[in-house]
């Protein structure tokens, strides 16, 4: 009798020793991306699991996961639905499959520069956007810039004619196959991590990017010539899992809302010296010519792409597109 209640008592106890161990547990956070850790992504990732490790200790645990290593971007959304991931921060343009809106942002020509694309996304229409996809489980939390993207190629690509019959590289966004559909190029779709090697190997023979992904992912060295287009925008979401966002504590969610606030502002404030210090970085090493467009040329590129904002109206939504373009008039 005394043998079975002792086996019972232990019983008990290890039950309940295991039960405070979970209860003590860390919330583990898996952040997965798919770009260096040296650009305004990859650093912003960092300063995340790093606050979050100081404010946080104990209650949440931060994974990093960058260079595609975890997910490509074929995968990280489904991944971040299934709970595989619990941050991610994907490029503006592939969005396409959970909210017609976003695709505003990949409108070529649309935003005169990052403090118009700043004053959209503070905006109504640009904080209403975070929280287009709740009913599809991704909750948006908020804006991370990288920057405005530059065509690059094996050709001199001064005015649109000269992208003629050239593959290009695009995202997996069809505002930007019609982009290179309007200059008479044919747009590949490709996942980020095969951009080098598609360069390399001729299965493309441009792409577009900000200088940061360009110098970080050496698609320099295989692209003789950059134009300094600045003709769309690579900005990022950061998304959550709805699910798991609202199942968490509520003083660790407003804490890491905290936390990620102030790493949003760090993050946009960083990226344009990232991106200037790797066009440095670009032109050091010598393998590429980067050029500068005159205004007029600029304006024929202009004049090429923007029919494509019409061909995606009635997607994005002509009030959408209108208070995007608002936004190049500051206040
Ligand atoms: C790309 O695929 O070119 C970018 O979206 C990569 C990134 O996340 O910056």
């Amino acid at each position: 009798m005394f043998k079975l209640t002792a086996k019972a008592l232990a019983c008990a106890l290890s039950l309940s020793i295991a039960g405070l161990a979970q209860a003590a547990d860390p919330i583990t956070i898996k952040f997965s991306h798919v770009v260096a850790e040296n650009t305004p992504k990859g650093q912003g990732a960092l300063l995340f699991k790093k606050l979050v490790e100081e404010r946080l200790p104990g209650k949440v645990e931060v994974q990093v996961y960058p260079n595609s290593s975890l997910f490509g971007d074929g995968k990280e959304m489904e991944a971040l639905l299934l709970g595989d991931v619990q941050l991610i921060a994907p490029s503006l343009a592939k969005f396409e499959h959970y909210s017609k809106g976003v695709q505003v942002f990949d409108l070529p020509f649309l935003f005169d520069d990052i403090a118009a694309v700043d004053r959209f996304q503070k905006g109504e229409a640009g904080q209403k956007l975070l929280r287009s996809m709740e009913d599809k489980n991704i909750t948006g939390l908020g804006y991370w810039h990288n920057g405005m993207k530059q065509l690059s190629a094996n050709k001199k690509l001064v005015e649109p004619k000269d992208a003629r019959g050239l593959k290009f590289r695009v995202q997996a966004s069809a505002v930007l196959e019609e982009q290179f559909k309007a200059v008479r190029a044919n747009p590949r779709k490709m996942s980020f991590a095969e951009v080098y090697q598609g360069l390399q190997t001729g299965v493309v023979n441009g792409a577009e990017n900000p200088y940061s992904n360009i110098y970080s992912q050496k698609m320099h060295e295989v692209q003789k010539y950059i134009t300094e287009s600045n003709h769309g925008l690579l900005d990022y979401m950061l998304i959550t899992n709805t699910k798991f966002w609202n199942g968490l504590p509520a003083d660790v969610r407003s804490e890491l809302e905290a936390i990620l606030a102030e790493v949003t502002v760090a993050v946009n404030k960083q990226a344009d010296e990232l991106n200037q210090g790797d066009k440095q970085r670009i032109l050091d090493a010598g393998t590429t010519e980067i050029i500068t467009l005159t205004p007029e040329q600029r304006g024929m590129w202009r004049d090429a792409m923007k029919p494509v904002w019409k061909k995606f109206e009635g997607e994005i939504g002509a009030d959408l597109i209108k208070a995007a373009e608002a936004s190049n008039q500051a206040q």
